[in-house]
C-alpha cells in the first residue's frame, strides 16, 4: 500500500506523485503511452531514460484528492494507494482494483494430487499485486510464445523461462520466453499493459473472475507502461516504439533452412545438401547442431569430423548453402580449454557465495558466464565473431533459459553486471536476451552486416537482436495447430521474426504431419525443418515420392513469395507490426476474426488457412468481410464469409485481397542478388509498396535502397520509383491470370486484359 497522495510536481514530461511511503513517477511518452515506475528504478529491456522530452507537456491538476494527467485524448487519473483509472475520449477504459484475492479459497490436499502423479500447484507469495478491471467480452492477446489459443482469456501463465521438453499443451504456465505483455481488444477500445519486471510473475487473464486481470509479482519494483493507441496495429506499434524493432534481415534468412539434431560429419551434410540438389528442393541454410563441436565445448570445432571447417564452409557457400552453428550458454569445465580459462579468471561467471557456480548441460559440469556484464559480452561477441571469420552465416543461441540438467539454478546464484551483483531471481528471464545481445553486438561490430541471430529464451525487447523459434515442440498435430496462433501472438509481443520447427521436434512425424507442416511453414517467417536424434528423420525423401515432390512445391512456394516478405519485413522493421499476423490485426472491426486460431494474414493482403488436422482434404475457409478474396492459384472470387475449400494434401489454401499487387520471385533465383521480379496484379484496382535493398548489410540506413510504387487502375498498370537510392531490377515483369509480359520503362503504363 502506498498510503495518500502527499504532494505531486512536475518536471518536463514526468509527474512525480509523493505517496505516503512510496514516489511514483509518471512519465507521458507519447499519446498514449505512459509509464508508471517507482523512483530509482532501471530497467534491463527499455532505456526509460530516453524517453525523457521537452515537448510533451501534459496538464497535470490535482481534483479532489486525485493528480489528474492530461495528454492528448487519454487522461490519467491516480487516486491514493495509486489506484489509477485511464480515460481515452472521456471514456474510462481501464481501471485499478484496489483489493482483489486471486487466490482460490478452496480446500485443497495436495498430498492426495500428488499420491496420484498430479502436478502440484504451489501458489506464490507476491510481493505485490496489480489486478485491472476489464470487460468481461474483452480478449486477451500478447504474451509471448505462451501455449493455447490466440486469446488468453480464461487462462493462467507464469512468467519464468522454462525448458520443458513435454508436449507444450494448454495447461502449461510458461515456456521458454518471458514477453509480459498483454493486450486488450474490443471493437471499440485497444490497450496494453507492459510489466518491465524480470523477477518470476504470474498473469491471471481473467480465469476467476471474467472482469480481472490479475499479475502478482514475487519481487522488483514497480514499473509498468500503459500503451493505448487508436487501433490494434498501434497498440503494437507503440509497444515496439518502446521495447524496440528488429532490423531488416539478411535476405537469405527468409530462404529453407534444414536442421537436425545432430548433423555430425561433414560428410553428412555434402550428402545432405547433394540430396537437396537431387530432389529440386532449394535450400539456403543448413544448422549444425551441438555435434559440430568438440566435445560441446562452445566455439570449438570438432576437427576428426568436420576437419578444415573454414574450406568446408567456403564449399557449402559455393554450393548456394550457408551454415548457422549453434553456440549455448554453459560452457565445460576444462583447465585446458581456454573460454573457460578466461571467464573464469576474469570473473565473468555466475557465483555462488562467492565461488565459481557449476551445474550441468551437454557438456557435463558447465558455468554460466554472466551476460549482464559488459565486459563478458564483449568477449563473447568477440567469439562469435571468430565463427564468422570461419565462414559461419548465423548464431543460433539455445539453452539460454538458462537450463540446467543438475536441477534448478538456486535463486541466489551471482551475476555480475560489472557493477554490482544481480541474483538469478532477477536475471533469469533476461539471460537469453543478454545472450543475444551479446551475439549480435558481437556480430555486428565484426562484419557490420546484418547478424543472423536465433535464440530460444528472452525478454520483452529480444526482436531487437535476434529472430526466435518456439523451442521443443512435438511432432504431433495439435502442435502443428498451436504453432498457428503461438507465432500470431509472438508477432503481437513484438516478435516479428518467428518460427517454430518445421515437422515437430520431438517424437515421430508422420508423412502426413510433416507435409502439412512444411506448408505452414512456407509461410512462417522463419522457416525451418528441425528434429531431435532418435527420432524419425524429417528430410523429405525418407518418406516417400509424393512426400518429396509436394514438400519441393511448398518450398519453391516460400521463394516465390520472398519478395513480399522482404516487404511485410520491411513494414515490420520500421512499425513493428508482424508479418505473420493474427487475422484480427487487419479485420478488427469483423468479430468473426477475433478467436480464428487456424488461418492467419501474411501482411494485409493474403490470407493462409492452412490445413493444420489429420486425414482433412478440404477446409472450412473464413474470409474477412469488407472485400472480395482471389484464389491465389486460381484467381477464382471468393466473397467474405465462410466456403469449404478443396485442400488435397498438396495444396495451402491462399487468398488474396481485391486490388493486391504480389512481388513474386521466378521459379527460385538466388536470393543472394535478385535481379528479376514479377509483380502479379488480382482482381481490382490497388496500389502497392515495394521496398529492394542488398540484403546484407546497413547500408539501407545510409540511402542504398529502392522503393518502387506500383498501380493497378482500370488495367492500366504503372511502375514509379519512389525513392532510388539502388541498383534497379534487371527485368521486371506484371503478370494477370496466365499472362505474363515485360515491363519495360519506370513511369510508363502497361495494360492488362
Ligand atoms: C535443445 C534445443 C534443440 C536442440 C537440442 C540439442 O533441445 O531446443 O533445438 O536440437 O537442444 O542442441
Amino acid at each position: 500500500m502506498l498510503g495518500k497522495i502527499i504532494n505531486y510536481y512536475t518536471i518536463k514530461n514526468q509527474v512525480f506523485i509523493v505517496f505516503e511511503t512510496k514516489k511514483i513517477i509518471a512519465t507521458i511518452i507519447d499519446d498514449g503511452i505512459c509509464n508508471f515506475k517507482e523512483e530509482e528504478t532501471s530497467s534491463f529491456a527499455v532505456d526509460v531514460n530516453g524517453f525523457i522530452f521537452d515537448y510533451i507537456n501534459p496538464v497535470v491538476e490535482k481534483i479532489d484528492n486525485a493528480i489528474k494527467i492530461t495528454h492528448g485524448r487519454y487522461k490519467y487519473v491516480i487516486n491514493d494507494n495509486f489506484i489509477l483509472s485511464i480515460y481515452f475520449d472521456d471514456v474510462l477504459i481501464s481501471s485499478d482494483i484496489s483489493y482483489y484475492n486471486n487466490k482460490t479459497n478452496e480446500f485443497i490436499d495436495n498430498s492426495l494430487l500428488e499420491a496420484e502423479g498430479h502436478a502440484v500447484n504451489i501458489e506464490e507469495e507476491y510481493k505485490y499485486i496489480i489486478s485491472k478491471k476489464i470487460n468481461s467480452n474483452d480478449c486477451l492477446y500478447g504474451l509471448g510464445d505462451k501455449t493455447g489459443f490466440l486469446n488468453k482469456r480464461g487462462y493462467e501463465y507464469d512468467m519464468w523461462n522454462t525448458d520443458d521438453p513435454a508436449p507444450h499443451v494448454d495447461s502449461f504456465k510458461a515456456l521458454y520466453k518471458s514477453i509480459p505483455f498483454f493486450i486488450v481488444f474490443n471493437k471499440s477500445y485497444s490497450y496494453g499493459y507492459f510489466f518491465d519486471n524480470t523477477y518470476k510473475s504470474n498473469f491471471n487473464m481473467a480465469k476467476n473472475n471474467s472482469e480481472v486481470v490479475s499479475i502478482g509479482f514475487t519481487d522488483g519494483p514497480l514499473n509498468y507502461y500503459f500503451i493505448g493507441g487508436n487501433n490494434l496495429k498501434d497498440v503494437v506499434s507503440n509497444y515496439t516504439y518502446i521495447t524496440g524493432r528488429m532490423d531488416m534481415p539478411k535476405r537469405f534468412t527468409l530462404g529453407y533452412h534444414q536442421s537436425r539434431w545432430s548433423y555430425s560429419t561433414k560428410d553428412e551434410v555434402i550428402k545432405l545438401v547433394d540430396n537437396f540438389k537431387k530432389y529440386d528442393i532449394p535450400l539456403e541454410c543448413v544448422h549444425l547442431d551441438i555435434d559440430y563441436m568438440d566435445g560441446y565445448r562452445v566455439f570449438t570445432v570438432n576437427d576428426e569430423r568436420f576437419s578444415d571447417f573454414k574450406n568446408f564452409t567456403e564449399e557449402m557457400k559455393n554450393k548456394g548453402v550457408k551454415l548457422v552453428t549453434i553456440i549455448d550458454p554453459g560452457v565445460k569445465v576444462d583447465s585446458n580449454y581456454d573460454v573457460y580459462n578466461y571467464i573464469v579468471k576474469n570473473k565473468l561467471v555466475a557465483t555462488e557465495n562467492n565461488e565459481v557456480y557449476v551445474n550441468s548441460v551437454w557438456p557435463g559440469e558447465s558455468v554460466y558466464p554472466s551476460f549482464i556484464d559488459p565486459k563478458l559480452r564483449t568477449y563473447w561477441g568477440e567469439l562469435d565473431g571468430k565463427m564468422l571469420d570461419l565462414g559461419v552465416s548465423g548464431i543460433w543461441n539455445d539453452m539460454n533459459e538458462p537450463a540446467s540438467f543438475n536441477g534448478p539454478l538456486p535463486s541466489k546464484v551471482e551475476f555480475f553486471d560489472g557493477n554490482r551483483i544481480h541474483y538469478h531471481d532477477e536475471v533469469h528471464n533476461i539471460y537469453g536476451h543478454y545472450m543475444a545481445k551479446a551475439t549480435y553486438e558481437g556480430m555486428k561490430k565484426h562484419n557490420n552486416e546484418r547478424p543472423f541471430v536465433i535464440t530460444r529464451a528472452c525478454y520483452a525487447g529480444t526482436q531487437k537482436y535476434s529472430t526466435v523459434w518456439t523451442g521443443d515442440n512435438h511432432s504431433i498435430w495439435s502442435h502443428l495447430q498451436m504453432a498457428i496462433p503461438q507465432i500470431c501472438n509472438l508477432g503481437l509481443s513484438g516478435f516479428a521474426f518467428a518460427g517454430c520447427d518445421v515437422g515437430g521436434f520431438s517424437s515421430d512425424a508422420t508423412k502426413e504431419l510433416l507435409i502439412r507442416w512444411a506448408e505452414l511453414g512456407a509461410i512462417t517467417p522463419l522457416f525451418r525443418n528441425h528434429s531431435a536424434m532418435g527420432t524419425k528423420r524429417q528430410e523429405p525423401w525418407e518418406f516417400d515420392d509424393e512426400t518429396i515432390s509436394i514438400y519441393r512445391k511448398a518450398v519453391k512456394l516460400r521463394y516465390e513469395i520472398i519478395p513480399y516478405y522482404y516487404d511485410l519485413f520491411f513494414e515490420a522493421a520500421n512499425t513493428g507490426i508482424p508479418a505473420f499476423r493474427a487475422v484480427v490485426l487487419e479485420y478488427p472491426e469483423d468479430s468473426n476474426t477475433y478467436e480464428i486460431n487456424d488461418e492467419v494474414m501474411l501482411g494485409a493482403n493474403i490470407l493462409a488457412s492452412p490445413v493444420v488436422e489429420q486425414g482433412k482434404r478440404n477446409k472450412l475457409v473464413y474470409l474477412p468481410s469488407g472485400t472480395n478474396w482471389y484464389d491465389y492459384y486460381s484467381y477464382d472470387k471468393f466473397e467474405p464469409g465462410y466456403h469449404i475449400y478443396d485442400a488435397p494434401l498438396d495444396k495451402l489454401p491462399l487468398f488474396v485481397k481485391e486490388g493486391a499487387i504480389i512481388p513474386k520471385y521466378p521459379n527460385y533465383e538466388s536470393l543472394d542478388d535478385p535481379k528479376t521480379i514479377i509483380f502479379e496484379i488480382y482482381p481490382g484496382d490497388g496500389t502497392y509498396i515495394h521496398y529492394q535493398d542488398n540484403g546484407v548489410d546497413f547500408n539501407y540506413e545510409e540511402g542504398e535502397y529502392n522503393i518502387y510504387e506500383i498501380s493497378h487502375i482500370d488495367g492500366n498498370i504503372r511502375i514509379d520509383l519512389s525513392y532510388n537510392g539502388y541498383k534497379l531490377y534487371d527485368k521486371i515483369y506484371i503478370k494477370y491470370k496466365n499472362n505474363i509480359q515485360e515491363y519495360k520503362e519506370i513511369g510508363t503504363i502497361l495494360k492488362i486484359e
